[in-house]
């Protein structure tokens, strides 16, 4: 059963206007970079900062909804000066537990920010200071 030429100019129509539809879905799709944390840039402005950086670089926003004192994640709460400094090494970030989950490829890497790598990577340079 062959098809008219009324049938065949809307067929046409219809999908001539599906073309023009996702020609513009695709112009008007922005590529959103993805937010790039990298590993710390080592220029530590406080040769010795305190461990109260941590939290003001976001460590308990970031950190603290499954590393805080009742919820012990990983066995770390992240307010607490020792248990802290239990999976830091001091003066050696890069062999720390805790530097290395944050940075590309690391467990926690999804949870962290750039600020709070460079924070974190400068306490442990420091000497983990209270
Ligand atoms: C959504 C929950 C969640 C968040 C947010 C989170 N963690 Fe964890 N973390 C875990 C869990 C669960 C474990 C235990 C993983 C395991 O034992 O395999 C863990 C383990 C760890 C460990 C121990 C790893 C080891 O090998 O001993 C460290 C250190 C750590 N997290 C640091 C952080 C830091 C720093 C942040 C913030 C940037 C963070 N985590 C954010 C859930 C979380």
């Amino acid at each position: 059963m062959g098809q008219t030429d009324t049938e065949k100019t809307k067929k046409l129509n219809v999908q001539a206007q599906v073309v023009t539809y996702l020609a513009k879905q695709i112009s008007d799709y922005k590529v959103i970079e993805p937010v790039k944390v990298g590993k710390a840039s080592g220029n530590c402005t406080d040769s010795q900062p305190s461990f109260s950086s941590l939290a003001n670089a976001g460590s308990t926003t970031n950190c603290g909804r499954c590393h805080n004192s009742s919820l012990y994640k990983g066995d770390m709460d992240i307010s607490d000066y020792s248990s802290v400094s239990s999976v830091s090494v001091s003066g050696d970030p890069e062999t720390s537990t805790i530097y290395r989950v944050i940075i590309p490829n690391g467990q926690m890497y999804k949870y962290t920010t750039q600020a709070l790598n460079d924070t974190i990577y400068c306490w442990i340079k420091g000497g983990l200071q209270p």
